[in-house]
């Protein structure tokens, strides 16, 4: 039996920033950041709302969702590059508030490949039989690390939190492929700088995404004995239409059978494929069978695709 998502959750702070109101802040144009980036608005947390905050609020959703009580998870994951303090653990810290007394707990550091890294680390202990249920949650505050005087990076990233409970599916359904990648190389192009902000090389990053998201996704629907032709739906990491773009025409999927949450959202870098999932699942994109791709890239360089046979 495979391991698959039982439960979805996410938190969205309620602050909307537009590209218009960045316009009043730096020399942007709502019309640049729509056609450059696909972006439209951004939900930022509030000063007192810090990454564990939303990381708690996504979990208990997770988990009411799946219909499980917290003492019965054996493990959290937390992906984040942005958590409240180096130690504790953004994971310990939600350990606690949600009373999950028997789950050990950790954060786990991949960018914004950093979901997937938590989704194919908990599949591994599902399925050793090591625990029946695993808590995985990706968040970010970017906000606190953005430069808000750079044009080139500050009107890409928004915040925000998603999390699921894995659990043992039925036969057929679950993680049923799944690839994991890295390239220390390319971490010049993308990192935490002296000053404690995000330092991006846009172009790089640009080439490295297009040419490794489309390759990793295809890679997971061969591993998993199907076809481009199979797939239903696609949701890839939400850093930048085009880069998106580039990815489903890889697949031949049509625009309807791909995740376009940038639009709403930005870059929540971890959290971004899982908030995409949850508004998908929402708008009723998802059925029960759907062969899914999940495909994602971030600082590191890191990268990570996962195929999914929808359903418990
Ligand atoms: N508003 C207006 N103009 C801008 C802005 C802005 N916000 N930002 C840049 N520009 C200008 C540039 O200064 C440049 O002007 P110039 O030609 O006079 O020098 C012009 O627009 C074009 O800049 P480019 O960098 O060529 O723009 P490009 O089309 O490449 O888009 C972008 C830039 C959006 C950053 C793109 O390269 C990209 O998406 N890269 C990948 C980013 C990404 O996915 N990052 C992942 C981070 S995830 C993580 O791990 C945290």
């Amino acid at each position: 039996m495979n391991a698959g998502i039982i439960g979805v959750g996410r938190c969205v702070p309620e602050k909307v920033v537009t590209n218009f109101d960045l316009e009043k802040m730096m020399d942007t144009s709502d019309e640049w950041i729509r056609t450059r980036t696909g972006i439209e608005e951004r939900h930022i947390a509030e000063d007192d709302q810090d990454t564990s905050d939303m990381a708690f609020e996504a979990a208990e959703n997770a988990l009411k969702d799946a219909g499980i009580t917290a003492e019965q998870v054996g493990l959290i994951l937390v992906a984040t590059v942005t958590p409240d303090q180096p130690f504790p653990s953004v994971a310990c810290m939600i350990q606690d508030r949600l009373g999950a007394t028997n789950a050990a707990a950790m954060d786990l550091s991949a960018a914004c490949a950093g979901y997937i890294y938590g989704l194919i680390t908990a599949k591994q202990f599902i399925e050793n039989n090591a625990y029946d249920y695993i808590l995985v949650v990706g968040v970010e505050k970017l906000s606190k690390i953005v430069d808000w005087s750079d044009r080139n990076t500050a009107v890409l990233f928004g915040d925000g939190a998603a999390a699921v409970v894995l659990g043992k599916v039925s036969d057929g359904r679950g993680i049923i492929s799944y690839e994991l990648g890295s390239d220390g190389s390319g971490a010049k192009y993308l990192y935490q700088n002296e000053n404690d902000h995000i330092a991006m090389n846009g172009r790089e990053v640009f080439k490295f995404a297009v040419r490794q998201m489309g390759q990793s996704a295809l890679n997971v629907i061969e591993k998993a004995g199907y076809t481009k032709n199979d797939v239903d739906y696609l949701i890839p990491h939400q850093a930048n239409i085009r880069i998106m773009e580039s990815a489903r025409q890889r697949l031949d999927l049509p625009p309807e059978k791909m995740s376009t949450a940038i639009k709403k959202y930005g870059n929540t870098s971890a959290a971004s494929i899982g908030n995409a999932l949850v508004e998908e699942l929402e708008n009723g994109k998802i059925h029960d069978d759907d062969l899914l791709v999940l495909v994602g890239f971030g600082g590191g360089l890191t990268w990570g695709a996962v195929a999914i046979k929808w359903g418990k």
